[in-house]
């Protein structure tokens, strides 16, 4: 599968690379008749090309993945940085006029770059939300409104500003850009309580590809099932969402227990599978795996509870006994601090570097995702292990499900993912030399070959947050991306795509395709 993907790729380059003079042909476009175009907008500083001194740090700003920063990939033609509403409709007009491609960017945290980079539709411009963040609490309401440019750690932020008795299911880290996260779901601690992000969208407004504006009520309920969770970049240009606000207490708690295999890890992660998505709702314990020394790995429980270390501790030691939870595990804070704790902020820095959008992660990186629906027995674990010890950088977090996850149905909304998931697993491989770039990927495969056997299959579901080329571009068939990230939702997804987007301006490598 592998080989097919690349050797697809290296024809796609080839086709494209024969093309060289329409290449500079649009190139000129896009560089002069799309400015022209622009300039009725008569602001300065929102529209760079390469030649602009700052063309780069504009692009690489949010360029979260190393491995598409390099010299070699596929770079814009332009980037413009739209200041309002008017601004997103203007450049969506003129590029459908010159039938040049766009891609759209929020938070840059797309696992293939493609927010920011493209295989397929070159030359291409970037329209880049990053100045439209504005976030407006509103606690009468029990809403926010917030611009698809801003963080969610921004809008964490102002969420606790106006009140520490409500919250927002958002996700674990805190730069990502509202535009995608929501698109494509959106999970963090309050997932078996709250759901998904996007399971909590109350209205939205988006430019369609004619460049108009439209709302929930205009847009009509089906777009507006598409847009929330059907994946960013096929249906327009979201704008802002509104969202409702949650019921959090004053005290939540926290805790973060390691165990490395010595400790018997193998038993206790088994028992972690049965126990963690039945739970009591306001519990949420996650595992996250990684290589401590070169001979053994470590297993951490990172949790959050909605409650105090009380009841906790006794949840933990009914349900979870082989853990040892102690209250001295345990800490109490506000939701606001447990948001900054998962991320693994020292405690003296304060909320409000939220504000400041700074990504939590840069490396070269490739991720891909699997749910588990069947308990991995121990001899599973245990060739996982094995794998795992004899790579460079093997990181593995499971996420448990159950609670609301289950009662939501598969239809709600095209995240499809939902009761009987026990948990989702995310493999990482992370490394800072770029040479080493086809040892990572080629290890982090290998893992995900091994897993086949436990996870689920036909198809083998997959999150579409954690974007994965591996899995195919342009798929229809049975076996698609499509399938494994929307499972029967696609088929929904694609009429709405054609009725709604019928010319398939919004595009990318895996974005919805039109029925034939
Ligand atoms: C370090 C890291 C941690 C993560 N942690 C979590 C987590 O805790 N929970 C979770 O659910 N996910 C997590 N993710 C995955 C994350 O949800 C996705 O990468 C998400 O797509 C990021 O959105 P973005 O706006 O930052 O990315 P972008 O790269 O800007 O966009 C992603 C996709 O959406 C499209 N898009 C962006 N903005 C818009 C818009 N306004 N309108 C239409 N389409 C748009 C883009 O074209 C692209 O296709 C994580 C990712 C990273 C890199
Ligand atoms: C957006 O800014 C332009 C100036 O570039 C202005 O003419 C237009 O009215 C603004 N639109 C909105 C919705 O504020
Ligand atoms: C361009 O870069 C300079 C120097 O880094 C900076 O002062 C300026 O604000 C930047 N302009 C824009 C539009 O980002
Ligand atoms: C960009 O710079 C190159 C040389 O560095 C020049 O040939 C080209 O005309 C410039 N393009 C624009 C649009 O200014
Ligand atoms: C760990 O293993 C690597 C090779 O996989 C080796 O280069 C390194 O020296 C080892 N480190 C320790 C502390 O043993």
């Amino acid at each position: 599968m592998q080989k097919t993907m690349s050797s697809s790729r290296f024809v796609l380059f080839l086709l494209l690379s024969l093309a060289p003079f329409s290449f500079s042909h649009q190139k000129d476009q896009i560089q002069e008749t799309f400015h022209e175009c622009l300039s009725n907008i008569q602001t300065p500083n929102t529209f760079f090309t390469p030649n602009d001194t700052n063309f780069t740090q504009i692009l690489k700003s949010r360029a979260i993945n190393l491995k598409f920063r390099t010299p070699s990939t596929p770079k814009p033609d332009a980037i413009f940085t739209p200041l309002n509403e008017t601004h997103i409709q203007t450049a969506v007009i003129c590029a459908k006029k010159l039938g040049i491609h766009l891609r759209t960017r929020s938070g840059g945290h797309d696992y293939e770059g493609l927010s920011y980079t493209a295989v397929m539709g070159r030359p291409f411009v970037v329209i880049d939300l990053s100045k439209m963040q504005d976030v407006n609490v509103d606690l009468a309401d029990n809403s926010v409104w917030a611009e698809t440019g801003a963080t969610i750690g921004q809008v964490y932020y102002r969420v606790a500003e106006k009140s520490k008795t409500v919250g927002i299911p958002g996700s674990i880290c805190t730069s990502l850009g509202m535009g995608g996260l929501v698109a494509g779901g959106g999970y963090g601690s309050l997932l078996r309580k709250y759901g998904l992000l996007a399971d909590n969208v109350v209205d939205a407004r988006i430019v369609n590809s004619n460049g108009d504006i439209l709302d929930r009520k205009s847009m009509g309920e089906d777009v507006f099932w598409a847009i929330r969770g059907g994946g960013g970049g096929s249906f327009g240009i979201i704008i802002s969402w509104k969202l409702k606000l949650v019921p959090v207490p004053a005290t939540v708690t926290v805790f973060d227990v390691p165990k490395t295999l010595e400790q018997g890890a193998t038993k206790i992660l088994y028992k972690w599978q049965q126990v963690a998505s039945n739970f009591d709702e306001d519990l949420f314990v996650r595992v996250l795996i990684s290589r401590t020394s070169n001979k053994t790995l470590s297993t951490t429980y990172q949790a959050l509870f909605l409650g105090g270390t009380d009841r906790l501790v006794q949840i933990m030691n009914t349900g979870f006994p082989e853990l040892g939870l102690k209250k001295e595990d345990c800490f109490e804070m506000s939701w606001i601090e447990s948001v900054m704790h998962i991320m693994e902020y020292p405690k003296i820095v304060p909320p409000s570097v939220l504000l400041e959008r700074k990504p939590s992660f840069l490396n070269y990186f490739k991720a891909k995702s699997d749910f588990v629906r069947e308990v991995i027995p121990e001899s599973g674990l245990e060739g996982m292990w094995k794998i795992m010890l004899e790579d460079e950088s093997p990181l593995m977090i499971w996420n448990p499900y159950g609670g609301i996850m289950s009662k939501i149905p598969e239809s709600s909304i095209p995240f499809p993912h939902r009761n009987g998931v026990l948990f989702k697993v995310q493999y990482v491989s992370a490394w800072m030399d770029p040479a080493m770039e086809d040892k990572h990927v080629s290890e982090i495969r290998k893992v995900y070959d091994y897993m086949t056997t436990y996870v689920t299959k036909s198809p083998r579901e997959a999150y579409v947050n954690y974007r994965d080329l591996d899995i195919g571009m342009n798929g229809k068939s049975d076996d698609s991306w499509g399938f494994k990230y929307f499972k029967d939702n696609f088929h929904t997804l694609r009429k709405i795509k054609t009725k709604f987007d019928y010319s398939n301006f919004f595009s990318h490598e895996q974005s919805i395709p039109l029925i034939d």
